[in-house]
């Protein structure tokens, strides 16, 4: 369905050239939370979809996740679980790998902060390749949670990271 808000915010985020390295047009979401009607409008597009679907986790991915997860966690009345790079969380962790272009990186969530039954939102910026949502996702599943869905603002689509994930939902307000 068309909705006025999308082209809208869409229209604040900005494209840097050649950043972190040559040749990436990095999406720049920071443009987006200094229009603080555009900021409003997208964490109501997540919250208008998910409200009625008994969500009571939001989990956030480092850094950006951190940005849109918790205002989508307060308007549910959902917990908000940060995933995190390894070695921020300072309480026992489980953590799963994840490749990376080159190498591999890891996701940290602190034991306990779910429980096996809970439903889950995983929320971050964006979507490329994919690995980053889906270590989010087996993270969550390994300790018995259900992933209702995943939730971004961007996708860059060329890179199919959807097909990463796969058969779990992925929403975004912008491919
Ligand atoms: C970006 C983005 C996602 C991830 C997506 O984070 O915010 O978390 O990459 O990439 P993928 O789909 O290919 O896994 P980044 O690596 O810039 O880390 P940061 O948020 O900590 O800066």
């Amino acid at each position: 369905a068309a909705d006025d808000r999308i082209p809208r915010i869409a229209s604040t985020i900005r494209v840097i050239q050649d950043f972190p390295k040559p040749g990436i047009q990095f999406q720049d979401i920071t443009t987006l939370l200094l229009d603080p009607r555009a900021f409003k409008d997208a964490i109501d597009l997540f919250v208008e979809r998910y409200k009625d679907q008994n969500i009571n986790v939001v989990a956030g991915i480092e850094a950006r996740g951190f940005i849109f997860g918790p205002p989508i966690a307060l308007a549910m009345g959902a917990k908000f679980v940060p995933m995190r790079k390894p070695k921020k969380l300072p309480g026992e962790v489980i953590s799963e790998e994840y490749s990376l272009e080159y190498g591999t990186d890891k996701m940290e969530m602190h034991v306990g902060a779910v429980q096996s039954g809970e439903r889950a939102l995983v929320v971050d910026d964006l979507i490329a390749t994919g690995g980053t949502l889906s270590a989010a996702i087996r993270l969550l599943e390994r300790v018995g949670v259900h992933v209702v869905e995943c939730a971004c603002v961007i996708e860059l689509p060329e890179l199919k990271g959807r097909d990463r994930l796969g058969d779990k939902p992925l929403f975004v307000l912008i491919s």
